[in-house]
């Protein structure tokens, strides 16, 4: 299966950005937990020198009690290395406890905003976005920002302020030898320039891949139906196969350049090592050096070899989070829906749900395509319910979704009793406006929850009994738990009527001013249909409202039916009229007409 929205491939090779410059942007989420990471990090630092120390009493142990052969100066020496040992080990234990719980703070606020600013973003950034890029970035990604948090970013500073120290000390034993260990540093650090540059283009490959390959997944998963009832679940594992191959050789890949840094970070100071060892011991032999200082010096460079190897996974660790900051903030930083136009127009006159010159493309369309609404002009009179017909892909969902505000127009508007919708705000519009769409949607929650969420808050079990009656869906009482019970993804499944029936319910339960209804009787039986529609004529009787209808019984609810043909409002009338003076509404209602009668 082929996503055709923004995937991998679609996104510009930002190798050249700063990841110091990126991941400062956590800064605001970092902020308050700052004293305990800080403290942390002064904790391991004080940790990591204390491990500094013990090449010292080695120094001292080798060069006094041990050349003396006095073994209780041995054994004290033996108690100081396992106290140093053990206060190591406990301020290192002490660094996590004070991270642990503030971080996974920082990264469950991250997430919590994500989720927040997802449910702002217009249906348009949803429609461009594939899902699992968007689920890759709220599980992922975070948890590597967390790790990074966590690990490498304590430890970079940690290990830096480590190695200065111990070059230090180990200057100070003997600066010949201590230069000798310095002759590496600087193709060290070449290597790791070069190396993050690389690193940060593959990481960010790869995170994209991920979100891709989640996309397949959910797409399989809630297509499941499709893929079985059409054999293709042979394809749908190879689009999978292709996708996870992918993956894994820019996961290969990037194993390969870490294990290059590797090398080079390894290899380099072992070998430094080594020289300096045989220049150590010949100047022992020569008794220029005490053996002491020899072994201080060389058990100094061991401890530093830890620090200096984890260089080379800190650094593509940040990396991996730097990209998944940028991951992150580029969802966070597409604007949320907005543009709440200052002019009010009110007019007292222009009662009613109305359409002024409304034209609408869809933001994603080719541009030179035509519009698909294209000076839509529109009047329902307060109280009147009007039928809206055309042929299929004729653009009425398009309308009927501008209504809510689920798309912008662009250009025109659209007044409610006179109010433009853009200048209003979106809980008064939608406390104003409810929908059922041609597509009802259930949530994994009760009947009467879904239900109830099309009213405000404390409506309660008249209101529900009423909207189940008027949508004709009683049979929620018939179900296990009655209107308790579990729908939606994780619930009970319900036939496609049984859910349209919900979505009307929840349509009309708040008894909204306005009521815009897509196709709300499609999938009910000719019996069913005519049950709804006498028990939602009460209801039509006190609200304004725009029905989408395909079949004359549907169209016969209306007062008036307005014909959308060519991205324009062709005609307004009555049933009759129109089927007497227009000859594509006749067409699109012939056929039916006998069947409904
Ligand atoms: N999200 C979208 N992005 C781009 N184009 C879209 C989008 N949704 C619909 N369209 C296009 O807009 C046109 C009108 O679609 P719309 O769904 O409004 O038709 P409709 O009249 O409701 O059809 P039907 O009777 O089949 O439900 C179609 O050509 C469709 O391809
Ligand atoms: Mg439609």
């Amino acid at each position: 299966m082929v996503t055709t929205r923004a995937t991998a491939e679609d996104r510009p090779d930002r190798a050249d950005r700063s990841a110091v410059r990126t991941l400062l942007r956590l800064w605001p989420y970092v902020r308050p937990v700052r004293v305990r990471l800080f403290t942390a990090a002064f904790v391991a630092v004080v940790a990591s020198c204390t491990s500094l120390v013990i090449p010292l009493v080695l120094k001292w142990m080798v060069d006094g009690p041990v050349a003396d052969r006095d073994p209780a100066g041995v054994w004290l020496g033996a108690l100081y290395l396992l106290l140093l040992g053990l206060a190591e080990a406990l301020l290192f234990g002490l660094r996590r406890l004070l991270v642990a719980r503030p971080l996974a703070g920082v990264e469950a606020g991250m997430r919590a905003d994500l989720y927040r600013h997802l449910q702002r973003l217009p249906v348009a950034f949803h429609d461009r976005w594939a899902s699992g890029q968007l689920l890759s970035r709220g599980t992922t990604d975070l948890m590597l920002l967390r790790m990074f948090l966590a690990f490498p970013l304590t430890f970079l500073l940690v290990n830096g302020v480590t190695i200065l120290v111990g070059v230090i000390i180990m200057l100070l034993q003997d600066w010949t030898l201590g230069l000798v260990i310095l002759i590496p540093a600087v193709p060290v650090m070449v290597t790791c320039v070069i190396f993050e540059k690389r690193y940060a283009a593959v990481a960010r490959r790869a995170q994209d891949q991920v979100g891709d390959l989640t996309t397949v997944v959910e797409e399989s998963v809630l297509g499941i139906r499709i893929i079985k009832g059409f054999g293709r679940h042979r394809s749908q594992a190879l689009a999978f196969r292709e996708l996870s191959r992918t993956l894994r050789g820019t996961e290969l890949r990037k194993a390969r350049l870490l294990a290059t840094i590797w090398g080079v970070i390894v290899t380099l100071p072992e070998v430094a090592i080594g020289a300096a060892l045989v220049l150590g011991a010949v100047q022992v032999a020569d008794g220029e050096l005490s053996a002491g200082t020899l072994v201080a010096f060389l058990s100094t460079a061991l401890a530093l070899r830890w620090p200096v190897d984890s260089i080379g996974f800190l650094l593509a660790m940040s990396q991996e989070a730097a990209t998944a900051t940028e991951r992150y903030f580029e969802v966070m930083d597409a604007e949320p829906e907005g543009r709440e136009v200052s002019t009010v127009k009110e007019d007292g006159e222009d009662l009613g749900l109305r359409f002024h010159g409304v034209r609408f493309r869809y933001p994603d369309a080719p541009a030179d395509s035509p519009p698909v609404l294209d000076r839509v002009d529109l009047h329902i009179r307060p109280g009147e319910s009007m039928a809206l017909v055309g042929a299929t892909g004729s653009g009425k969902t398009t309308l009927t979704a501008l209504v809510p505000r689920l798309h912008e127009v662009t250009s025109g508007h659209i007044t409610l009793d006179g109010a433009d919708i853009a200048a209003m705000p979106r809980e008064q519009l939608r406390s104003l406006v409810a929908v059922a769409f041609e597509e009802p949607t259930l949530f994994s929650a009760s009947v009467a929850d879904n239900v109830l969420m099309g009213t405000a808050d404390g409506a309660g079990e008249p209101e529900l009994e009423r909207a189940l009656a008027v949508a004709q869906a009683d049979f929620a009482h018939a179900l296990p738990h009655g209107t308790e019970t579990q729908v939606g993804e994780q619930g009970l499944s319900l036939s496609g009527g049984q859910r349209q029936r919900l979505a009307l319910a929840r349509a009309v339960v708040g008894r909204p001013r306005f009521l815009v209804l897509d196709d709300p009787l499609s999938a009910l039986d000719v019996h069913t249909e005519a049950a709804v529609e006498a028990a939602l004529r009460d209801v039509l009787a006190e609200t304004t409202a725009l029905i989408v209808a395909h079949r004359p019984s549907t169209v016969l609810l209306a007062d008036r039916v307005a014909l959308l043909s060519d991205g324009r409002i062709a005609a307004v009338g009555t049933h009759h009229e129109l089927l007497r003076s227009n000859a594509e509404y006749a067409h699109l209602m012939a056929g039916t007409e006998e069947a409904d009668r």
